[in-house]
């Protein structure tokens, strides 16, 4: 059953993949970009680095740029997101080596840990009991100080006319998603909420574009 859903959003994000990076030039598609790199300057030096979720390298590329870590592994469901992403960093020479692995949590092994875990626009593809699951595995493969930096949509609470079109915006995403890619989150869930209940607290954090997007470092709790 798992395997048949994973092998559904597999095909899904195939598809989607040469598609991608053309639809985040539609309005406000650069804040998806622009909001996961705002916090790579406040990054510490980590050895090793999980990027969960990574799609098509845009945020590698520039991770790898900053030199802040020097192992990547780059775990995606989908082979077209790898090829992409393994794509854009050809022509990079820092001293950083990139594994990538086509697959989900199952290929990351028992005994491994890592510094740093990287999820942006991952977590909210995932119903409720899917999130914890991939937040206490996270917790799990963390070292002891590790870092998690994450970057996702968030929902807006209030009456103004401006928080109704964000969460309209939040809302015609999930319909495009749902049905592109047969993800099985169907709203939105208080991330942010859900990963400091579950271990970790927070060193930094930042809204963009009236915090439609929002990013953080978070630090294991131990
Ligand atoms: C919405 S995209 C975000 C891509 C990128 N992080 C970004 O911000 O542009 C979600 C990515 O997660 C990948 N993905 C979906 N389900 C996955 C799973 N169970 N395990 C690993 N990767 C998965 C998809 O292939 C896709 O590349």
């Amino acid at each position: 059953m798992v395997k048949l859903k994973l092998e559904r959003q597999r095909k899904g994000f195939n598809r989607l993949a040469a598609i991608y990076d053309y639809l985040l030039l539609i309005p406000p598609g650069r804040g998806f970009i622009k909001s996961q790199e705002a916090l790579i300057p406040l990054l510490p030096q980590k050895k090793s680095c999980l990027i969960i979720g990574g799609g098509t390298g845009t945020f590698l590329r520039s991770l790898i740029i900053s030199g802040k870590v020097t192992q990547i592994v780059y775990l995606d469901i989908s082979e077209k997101m790898l090829s992409q992403a393994s794509a854009k960093i050809k022509d990079l020479h820092q001293n950083c080596t990139v594994e990538f692995r086509r697959g989900s949590f199952d290929k990351v092994a028992e005994e491994e840990k890592f510094d740093l875990i990287i999820t942006n626009f991952f977590l909210d593809l995932f119903s409720r009991e899917e999130v914890k699951t991939w937040i206490s595995f996270i917790h799990e493969k963390l070292s002891d100080e590790g870092l998690f930096y994450y970057t996702d949509l968030q929902i807006s609470k209030g009456k103004t006319l401006k928080t109704f079109i964000k969460n309209m915006y939040i809302k015609v995403l999930y319909f495009f998603f749902r049905n592109a890619t047969a993800i099985s989150g169907k709203t939105l869930i208080d991330l942010r909420t859900e990963i400091l209940q579950s271990g970790f607290n927070v060193i930094h954090e930042k809204g963009y574009l009236k915090a439609l997007f929002y990013s953080a470092i978070f630090i294991k709790r131990s």
